[in-house]
């Protein structure tokens, strides 16, 4: 079958076309005609060589990490219903979703309501779900203020949408005029740019008063760090993300100095059938329009490399989806 391989750790160019052997599906797995998979942030960090002490993954390996397909085929033990029907799973980082067939755990599925394309499923396999996550456990709550950081971002772009929708008050940072663009039209309600000057004592007249009940930094870093001080005396910070190279890192006992409760990468960690639970909230919001995901590109399976080169030129405004 068709696959698109990492051949080593490097730029995009490590990923190569190939034909490797079908799969099949084990006991307890389905084995997925691959429509569409997305690719997430960390999936270019790690194919470039980042995390190894994290991720255990070797070279050569089939990347794709997050599908939306048909079930081919079901394993020992799994319903035969699952057969034909279409489906998201989540297949961890060297998940083998570059390839025309793919197994995944059954316990793990989420079925694809019809209204919603394998594209825009596959866009929230991670976001959506990791997003969904974040907003419960913040515990955001209706009349709270929000600070997303990242906000024009695969995972950014789901959270302003849910936090809207929870009835939270969002202050978004996104880099540029494109970007701050699309994160208003989502529906923020002031929106601040990083590359601006002075974008932290921006954020902090557009917070007002006490600063964000819960700020989410999916950006790490510096950037992460400078914005330690816009979340309140109480309130929470996630720092989930790490484009920049690393977590944001707040010292836990300035936190806890100022009552603020400190989460991190493991609290959106998830197993398999929790992963599957909040995949069918998200699709289910798309498909009832309230969950737009915003997919700036697709490219085919051989073009897997054009896929992570558009990540890392921070040029794309949406995800990139690649489609088999
Ligand atoms: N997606 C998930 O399900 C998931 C799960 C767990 C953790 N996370 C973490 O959350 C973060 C966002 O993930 P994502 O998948 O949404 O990625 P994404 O769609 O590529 O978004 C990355 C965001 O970070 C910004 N960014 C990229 N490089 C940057 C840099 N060097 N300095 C500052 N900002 C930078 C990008 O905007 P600009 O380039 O315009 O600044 C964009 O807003 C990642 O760190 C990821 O590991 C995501």
């Amino acid at each position: 079958m068709r696959a698109t391989q990492a051949i080593g750790f490097g730029g995009p160019e490590v990923l190569v076309p190939t034909e490797v052997p079908e799969p099949v599906a084990g006991p307890g797995q389905v084995l997925v005609a691959v429509a569409a998979v997305d690719t997430i942030f960390v999936e270019t960090q790690v194919r470039g060589g980042w995390g190894r002490e994290h991720f255990q993954v070797t070279a050569p390996y089939l990347p794709g990490g997050g599908i939306a397909g048909t079930v081919r085929a079901t394993g020992e033990g799994v319903d035969p219903a699952w057969r034909g029907r279409r489906v998201v799973a989540s297949l961890g980082i060297a998940g083998g979703g570059y390839a025309e067939l793919a197994p995944a755990p059954a316990e793990g599925l989420a079925a694809v309501p019809d209204e919603v394309s394998f594209t825009d499923a596959a866009a929230l396999v991670h976001d959506g779900v990791t997003a969904a996550r974040l907003l419960d456990t913040t515990a955001l709550r209706p009349g709270e203020q929000v600070l997303i950081l990242g906000a024009s971002g695969g995972m950014g772009t789901v959270l302003v949408q849910l936090a809207k929708a929870a009835g939270a008050r969002v202050v978004a940072v996104a880099r540029g005029d494109r970007k701050t663009a699309l994160v208003r039209e989502l529906g923020a309600d002031a929106v601040v740019d990083a590359t601006r000057p002075g974008w932290v004592e921006r954020a902090r007249e557009a917070l007002g008063g006490a600063g964000a009940d819960v700020v989410l930094d999916g950006v790490g870093g510096e950037v992460g760090l400078a914005a330690f001080p816009l979340v309140r005396a109480g309130g929470r910070f996630s720092a989930h993300g790490a484009p920049t190279g690393r977590f944001a890192p707040v010292a836990p006992a300035d936190a806890a100095a100022r009552g603020v409760r400190l989460l991190g990468i493991a609290d959106v960690q998830l197993t398999a059938p929790e992963h599957a639970a909040l995949a069918a909230r998200a699709l289910r919001a798309a498909a009832e329009g309230t969950l737009r995901p915003v997919i700036g590109a697709t490219f085919p399976l051989e073009r897997a490399a054009a896929a992570h080169a558009a990540i890392e030129s921070r040029e794309l405004v949406g995800k990139a989806v690649i489609t088999v």
